[in-house]
C-alpha cells in the first residue's frame, strides 16, 4: 500500500510545488514507485515534472468529476518510476461542479484507491487554498508535508492550517497525520530566517524537518527546463538539500513514533502555556 503525502500550505510561493516535485523525484529514485499527483488548477506540478499541459487529454479534473480512474491516465516522466497525474485550468471548474456531489469530500481519496495498490509513494501537490481541492487532498492523505518560509507572516498560515488539519480530523479523516515541517528558501545569514526557525522548533520540536532548502537559483531554474532537480544539476546545494529531505523523511516513516503526535490541539494549548515574551511577537502571530 503506497503512503500518501499531502505538500500543503495555503499561502502561495511557499515552495510546494518544488516541494513535491523533488521528494517525489528522489522517492522514485531510490526508494520505490511514486505517483505525483498535481491538484492545482496552475499545473505547475505537471510542467515542472516534464509532461505538457497541452498534451494532457484527461487530468485530474476528470479523475474527481467523471470518475475516471487515476491509474488509466497517469504520465511516465524521464525519471524512471515516477508517474505524474496530470492537472490543467480545467480543473478550476471541479471546484464548482464538486459542490453538489455526495461525498465530495472523498474524491480523490476515492480515486486514488487503486493506485495505492500500485505505488509506493503518492505525493500530492495543492493549491494555494483551503478550498475544497485541498480538502480533497487530506481527506486522500496520511501525512501532511507542510512548506514554509522563514518570515513572520508564514506562522499566521501555519496556525490557519494547523486548525483547518483539525477539522479534517474531526469531520473526515481520524487518522490524518502532520508529516512535517520543512523549512523553505532559508538563509541561514538572514536573523528573521533564524528567529522564525527557532521560534516554530521550540513549539514543535518533533515535527520541524533538521535538514532545510537553503534559495537556490538552480532550483528556481529547474521547472523551466521540465526537470526535477536531480536531473537538472544533481550536484547543487539545492539538490543535496532535498535529496538529504527525502532521506530524513523515509527514516521518519521507519520510526513512525517521531511523526505520530497526537492531536494538534495538544500543541496549541502548549503555546499558549508557554508565551514568548521576546522576539518579534512570533507568538501572537500563531494567534494561539
Ligand atoms: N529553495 C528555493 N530556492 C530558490 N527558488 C525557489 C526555491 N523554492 C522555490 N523556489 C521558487 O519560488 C517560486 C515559488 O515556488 P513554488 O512554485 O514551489 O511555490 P508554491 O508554494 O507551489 O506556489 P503556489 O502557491 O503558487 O502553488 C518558484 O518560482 C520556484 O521556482
Ligand atoms: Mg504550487
Amino acid at each position: 500500500m503506497a503512503k500518501v503525502y499531502s505538500v500543503c500550505n495555503q499561502k502561495g510561493g511557499v515552495g510546494k510545488t518544488t516541494t513535491a516535485v523533488n521528494i517525489a523525484a528522489f522517492l522514485a529514485t531510490f526508494a520505490g514507485k511514486t505517483l505525483l499527483v498535481d491538484l492545482d488548477p496552475q499545473g505547475n506540478a505537471t510542467s515542472a515534472s516534464g509532461v505538457s499541459k497541452d498534451q494532457v487529454d484527461s487530468s485530474v479534473y476528470e479523475v474527481l468529476t467523471d470518475n475516471v480512474p487515476a491509474v488509466s491516465i497517469v504520465k511516465e516522466t524521464r525519471i524512471k518510476g515516477l508517474h505524474v497525474l496530470p492537472s490543467n485550468t480545467s480543473l478550476a471548474g471541479a471546484e464548482v461542479e464538486l459542490v453538489s456531489e455526495i461525498a465530495r469530500e472523498y474524491k480523490l481519496r476515492e480515486a486514488l484507491r487503486e493506485a495505492r495498490e500500485v505505488y509506493d509513494y503518492i505525493i500530492i501537490d495543492t493549491p494555494p487554498s483551503l478550498s475544497l481541492l485541498t480538502i480533497n487532498a487530506l481527506a486522500a492523505t496520511d501525512e501532511v508535508l507542510i512548506p514554509i518560509q522563514c518570515e513572520y507572516f508564514a506562522l499566521e498560515g501555519l496556525s490557519q492550517l494547523l486548525k483547518t488539519i483539525d477539522l479534517v480530523r474531526v469531520n473526515l479523516h481520524p487518522e490524518l497525520k502532520i508529516g512535517g515541517i520543512i523549512f523553505t528558501m532559508y538563509d541561514s545569514r538572514l536573523i528573521l530566517n533564524n528567529e522564525v526557525l527557532e521560534e516554530v522548533k521550540e513549539h514543535f520540536p518533533n515535527l520541524v524537518f533538521e535538514n532545510t532548502i537553503p534559495r537556490n537559483v538552480r532550483l528556481s531554474e529547474a521547472p523551466s527546463h521540465g526537470m526535477p532537480i536531480l536531473f537538472y544539476d544533481p550536484t547543487s546545494t539545492g539538490s543535496l538539500s532535498y535529496e538529504k529531505l527525502t532521506r530524513e523523511l523515509i527514516e521518519r516513516n521507519k520510526g513512525e513514533e517521531k511523526t505520530d503526535q497526537g492531536p494538534v490541539q495538544e500543541f496549541k494549548e502548549e503555546i499558549q502555556c508557554q508565551p514568548q515574551t521576546q522576539n518579534v511577537g512570533l507568538a501572537e502571530a500563531l494567534e494561539l
